[in-house]
């Protein structure tokens, strides 16, 4: 199988290559906002095969420690460890000896739909599922699954719901000034989901056995970001973190999935939702560019923060979509974080857990 986390991370980075600036050991420039809370907990950490025992708390390596809380950020490693043959909360992986270490974490904040969401308020939001014509495409004839529509027309309401997203991503972009290849990526993207969320009421219709999709979007109390500040923000943990996330729980799942026909849709969503997350993060390197300290401590306060958990919609069984976002947080998001923001303040640093 191919390494889709180590794709997508390449994908990103000469999107977040910046300028090689030494790190200021002595500039701490002090306040980047509230400190992230923390919690004490239990962490899984898989021994390499040549050891048979647990290695003290300093020497585990933090991005290799899976968290109880699915999305939590690990912070450090605050006791020796306890021979075990499993990971219970992520049972079924790799059957081989493992230590349990207490922990400190920073939670996930929230928690946010499939893809990049349309944030209303401070909450993702979504149109209704109702019986109607004309949203589907790739139709045909199953047998009935109803598990198998409800998960598919959860997408499909996320995907209609992106296609609202980028629009007003559009329209933050043009007020913001942005270069013209950025704006014309966002409209592109938005004309993306609108084809996920067609092909994805097309598989609901099918296992459903009747044809579905959207009803009316309420957008009331939606607001556009054109302060640069509250853009960047926004742009960090809807795009940069939700889709680049959600990109990578759809190549799992593209990997998993045993219907031709659903296999070949993900490997077209995954492919395209991988480029909106390169879109998000050029537009953050862009309004980076553009802004002054008070942007780049509001994208690292974003980025300190554990990711949110995007739900898969069901493609994925939840320990999978647990481990998913993990991986991709630890492997992807992070390190392309940690690139984007380079030579920062200690500040900054010790924000992102970086040392
Ligand atoms: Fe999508
Ligand atoms: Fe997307």
């Amino acid at each position: 199988m191919a390494d889709s986390y180590r794709s997508l991370f390449l994908l990103l980075l000469p999107l977040v290559a910046c300028g090689e600036k030494e790190d200021d050991d002595t500039g701490d420039t002090g306040d980047t906002g509230t400190p992230p809370i923390t919690e004490r907990e239990t962490g899984c950490y898989q021994l390499p095969s040549e050891l048979t025992d647990c290695v003290p708390p300093g020497d585990v390596p933090l991005e290799q420690v899976i968290p109880q809380t699915c999305g939590a950020a690990v912070v450090s490693v605050d006791g020796n460890g306890t021979l075990s043959d499993g990971c219970d909360w992520i049972g079924g992986f790799a059957p081989s000896a493992w230590c349990i270490y207490p922990i400190t974490v920073i939670p996930p904040e929230d928690e946010c739909d499939y893809g990049r969401p349309l944030m209303i308020q401070g909450a993702p939001h979504l149109a209704p599922l109702v019986r109607r014509e004309g949203w589907t495409a790739g139709r045909t004839t199953t047998p009935a699954d109803p598990e198998g529509a409800a998960t598919w027309a959860r997408i499909g309401l996320a995907e209609h719901a992106s296609v609202a997203s980028f629009h007003r991503f559009a329209l933050e972009l043009m007020a913001l000034g942005a270069p013209e290849s950025l704006v014309r990526l966002a409209h592109e993207a938005a004309t993306d989901e609108l084809r996920h969320a067609r092909l994805a009421f097309g598989f609901a219709s099918d296992l459903a056995q009747v044809e579905l999709g959207p009803g009316p979007l309420s957008l009331e109390g939606l607001t556009l970001d054109t302060d640069l500040v509250a853009f960047a923000r926004a742009t960090a943990r809807e795009g940069c973190i939700a889709e680049t996330l959600s990109a990578l729980q759809m190549a799992e799942a593209r990997d998993r999935a045993s219907d031709p026909r659903q296999r070949a849709v993900l490997e077209g969503i995954a492919r395209d939702e991988a480029k909106h997350a390169a879109l998000a993060w050029r537009a953050l390197r862009w309004a980076l560019d553009q802004g002054g300290e008070e942007v780049r401590l509001a994208v690292v306060e974003v980025f300190s923060r554990a990711p949110s958990l995007p739900v898969s919609g069901g493609l994925l069984p939840p320990e999978l979509a647990c481990a998913s976002v993990q991986r991709g947080w630890q492997e992807v998001v992070r390190p392309a974080a940690l690139r984007l923001l380079g030579g920062g303040t200690i500040s900054a640093r010790d924000q992102l857990q970086l040392s």
